[in-house]
């Protein structure tokens, strides 16, 4: 395959944006972008509650927003991204809005929601299905460019850098992929290099994310020595439903809260009331270790989110999915409370990027999820992560265009990095073997690097991945490399330097939390 302008790996809001921006501004620049599985199949379809986004300036403003995200972060955000994420934000969704999403209105106004730790109504959402909705509209609006080449079932192995060329440049040149069709590793070059690979809530036992959330970026900047940053700072999601559906755990969007839904414990007794005056709508790392303590202490497996002061009509008609899903396993709301349980949900930390999403390593960018832009510092502001992303995507955009003039190599330089060495392998492990693997390395994490972390651990976990990395690294230099091997050797990679940098923490911050530091 010749040499492509850019490479974008990922299919999210972060992505699709990002190639839609450079395809609009550029039509005569290449770009190839690729996907794991479906390209619809993401986190970005599973977000249910909207985008913050400053609307009703007779209440709110951008400063109270500002404000909002430096107080969730709890002094890990750095404000100068937080002012510029903030006050881009309503461009960004005006642009949303005219590639042809809808959002939920009042009136001639656009509804507007609230959620923890936000200070104002200020939400933009469609109903209860946000994601859904931004990921078909991009995902349609993609496919309408002639020069942007999308190739499904791909996936990431490693990204091609310097140490792959005699040149000692510094750069990526490209990936990597396995393309799953042909059951083979293509090399794919281009000048610049897009991660938009999002987190890896999967490393979790029970997590809010699709199974494709294995952190399949963030192992391979790993691998070519890419700073990551506060990568320990894992979100679990206050509210996800006890009971998994389909075998995936189901989200209740925290505007059930916002609307008005309460927590309450064994007893049915409001148990946040005590431990923040903000109650059910304190920001997610506390109301997360609300429950938890209280699921801990009351020897209970879920608390219960009381939504009978929401109307039947309103349950339908802003919360369709949850109340369909709720009533198919005979929870008939809102007389009925639903049990909830809280679930890995967000990596607040990942690839250090700088305010135009380029990592340290030349000509690799990272958006959305997998980076680590400031905007979240120790605790994510709940629907913030859309807006970042479509923030960061815009700027990647506009300043990947402008470093495609710089003087890059030329086509023979490309067409000389190395094939991938190892397709003459074949495959001598069972699915069974790494799926095991993959569930052993899920308890450890969901066990000693869940809300509530110990020294002693985390140090048991170190040893614990240590042993399962050996077991990956063997099948890994054995055998052909597949989908669900590839997806393994990041998961374990992810979790033992997570683990490793959670050892390093000795203060307790947003979703940070170690109890011998208490
Ligand atoms: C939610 O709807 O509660 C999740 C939205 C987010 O993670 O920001």
């Amino acid at each position: 395959m010749k040499t492509k302008d850019i490479l974008v790996i990922g299919t999210g809001i972060s992505g699709l944006t990002f190639a839609i921006k450079v395809a609009e501004k550029n039509p005569t620049l290449s770009l190839t972008l690729i996907s794991k599985g479906d390209m619809n199949e993401g986190n970005t379809r599973y977000a249910q509650g909207g985008i913050a986004v400053v609307q009703d300036l007779k209440r709110d403003s951008t400063a109270k927003h500002i404000e909002d995200t430096l107080i969730a972060g709890d002094g890990g955000c750095d404000p100068k991204v937080v002012t510029f994420v903030v006050e881009e934000a309503n461009q960004r969704l005006t642009e949303l809005i005219n590639w042809g999403t809808s959002f939920d209105k009042k009136k001639e106004q656009l509804h507007l929601g609230k959620e923890g730790g936000h200070s104002e109504k200020r939400i933009v959402h469609y109903k209860d299905q946000t994601g859904k909705q931004i990921q078909d509209v991009l995902t349609e609006k993609v496919k309408s460019f002639p020069n942007i080449t999308i190739l499904e079932n791909h996936t990431l192995v490693d990204l091609i850098t310097d140490h792959h060329s005699p040149a000692e440049q510094n750069r990526c040149y490209g990936a990597y992929v396995i393309s799953q069709e042909r059951e083979e590793i293509i090399k794919i070059t281009a000048k610049i290099t897009v991660l938009s690979t999002g987190g890896a809530g999967s490393l979790y036992a029970h997590t809010t994310n699709p199974s494709v959330a294995t952190g399949d970026g963030l192992g391979a900047a790993y691998r070519a020595k890419v700073q990551m940053d506060r990568l320990p700072y894992v979100q679990f999601h206050p509210t996800a439903l006890k009971e998994k559906v389909n075998g995936n755990v189901f989200l209740i969007t925290e505007a059930v809260r916002g609307a008005g839904a309460k927590l309450l414990n064994e007893k049915f007794e409001r148990f946040m009331i005590k431990m923040d005056s903000r109650a059910e709508l304190a920001p997610r790392d506390i109301v997360a270790r609300g429950i938890q303590k209280e699921i801990q202490e009351q020897d209970a497996d879920h608390v219960w989110l009381d939504g009978s002061e929401i109307s039947e009509e309103k349950w339908k008609a802003h919360f369709p999915t949850i109340y369909k899903t709720c009533k198919s396993i005979g929870i008939n709301l809102p007389k009925d409370y639903i049990p909830v349980v809280p679930a890995a949900h967000y990596f607040c930390g990942g690839i250090k990027v700088n305010e135009h999403s380029e990592s340290q390593l030349k000509g690799l960018y990272a958006i959305g999820e997998c980076s680590a832009t400031g905007l979240h510092g120790a605790n994510r502001l709940a629907s913030n992560s859309l807006l970042e992303a479509l923030v960061f995507a815009h700027r990647a955009a506009m300043d990947c265009i402008k470093s495609l003039n710089e003087n890059l190599p030329d086509e023979d330089f490309y067409a000389a990095l190395p094939e991938w060495d190892g397709d003459g392998y074949s495959k001598n492990y069972t699915i069974e073997k790494v799926h095991n693997l993959r569930e052993q390395l899920q308890e450890i994490m969901t066990s000693y690097v869940g809300i509530f972390k110990t020294n002693e651990g985390l140090h048991k976990a170190e040893n614990k991945i240590n042993d399962i990395y050996l077991q990956v690294q063997q099948l890994y230099n054995q055998n052909k490399l597949t989908n669900g091997l590839s997806e393994l050797r990041n998961m374990v990679s992810i979790a033992y330097l997570l683990t490793k940098q959670a050892q390093d923490i000795t203060e307790n911050k947003g979703v940070f939390y170690n109890q011998n530091y208490a």
